[in-house]
């Protein structure tokens, strides 16, 4: 068993598809093992997608995240991490595969209404960043 860490953006919270996101989860044979709901700050933010720090797209990205509220969760199984990001699809939803999650209900590139950590490593960094031990 492996984890990884799904937030569900403000374009998803906002539609009221928390429930929906969960269940396409699940069925996809994730547990979830830790789920929490907030509004991140600008700091958190920031600090979150670090990683980004000089692209073009950060600053709107930033203020897109705090515009509403997220839901972070840990999420378990067998090659979770990889099998994750195929599950939610491309960044942009245009050019996401059909039966994605970023397909189905991604708005914009910007506004695609989940984030799957990129690897073990990162995922570990990033649970990290919303659970305590
Ligand atoms: O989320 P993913 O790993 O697929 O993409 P990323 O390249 O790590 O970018 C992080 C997030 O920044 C994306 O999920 C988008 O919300 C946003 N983004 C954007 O607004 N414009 C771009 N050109 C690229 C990414
Ligand atoms: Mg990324």
């Amino acid at each position: 068993m492996s984890r990884t860490l799904l937030i569900i953006k403000p374009d998803a919270t906002e539609r009221d598809m928390v429930g929906h996101i969960v269940s396409r989860l699940e069925k996809a044979r994730y547990s979830v093992v830790e789920m929490r709901m907030m509004n991140l700050t600008t700091e958190q933010a920031r600090e979150f997608y670090a990683v980004h720090e000089g692209k073009p797209f950060l600053d709107d990205l930033v203020a897109f995240m705090t515009t509403g509220r997220v839901v972070p969760m840990v999420l378990e199984k067998e090659n979770a991490v990889l099998d994750l990001r195929t599950l939610v699809g491309a960044t942009n939803p245009v050019n996401a595969d059909c039966g994605t999650i970023r397909y189905e209900i991604g708005r914009n590139i910007e506004k695609n209404s989940v984030h799957a950590s990129d690897s073990d490593e990162n995922a570990a960094k990033e649970i990290a960043f919303f659970f305590d031990k």
